[in-house]
């Protein structure tokens, strides 16, 4: 009898640590997925606060996708987001710049490829404000909210370029 409980209880922890490593935050597989992204010597010069821990979330993402990305510490960042032409209405935590293209938050890797392979007539792409799910604001609690990239171009229209849902 007490041999049969401890079999059972021993599969129980067998199934909950299977549910737990084949979570949606499973790092090690999304590291896996994302290898190969960024085009040949991409590279991406990101402006975010020093007390930031999503930005360095995204960075790490950025970084596992293939990109080179070099760190700018800023206390405010607003005045860099305007220089570069971003949207009041689609602000985030961090900007970058690549290839005179402008980042802005947490957008996806596979987007940021997409957009320097079609060239496309815009001044950047954003995911305003800070979306649960997004590739640095995951969690451990759920598979993230719906949510648009968006494009913006110098005229401040913006519109979606990808939707995430
Ligand atoms: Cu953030
Ligand atoms: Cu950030």
């Amino acid at each position: 009898m007490i041999q049969s409980i401890r079999g059972f209880r021993a599969l129980i922890v067998a199934g909950l640590v299977g549910l737990t490593s084949s979570g949606c935050t499973d790092s090690k597989a999304q590291a896996e997925s994302l290898s190969g992204i960024a085009p040949e010597g991409a590279e991406i010069t990101v402006y975010l606060t020093p007390t930031c821990g999503c930005c360095s979330g995204w960075i790490e993402h950025m970084r596992a996708a293939g990109f080179t990305v070099n760190t700018v510490y800023q206390d405010n960042l607003t005045e860099t987001q305007h220089r570069l032409g971003v949207p009041d209405d689609v602000l985030s935590c961090h900007v970058g710049v690549i290839d005179n293209y402008v980042v802005e938050g947490h957008v996806p890797a596979e987007d940021v490829a997409r957009m320097l392979r079609e060239r496309p007539q815009i001044a950047g792409i954003a995911v305003p404000g800070m979306v649960t799910g997004t590739p640095g604001m995951e969690s451990m609690f759920s598979h993230g909210d719906p949510y648009d990239v968006v494009s913006f171009d110098s005229n401040g229209e913006v519109r979606v370029y990808e939707s995430h849902r």
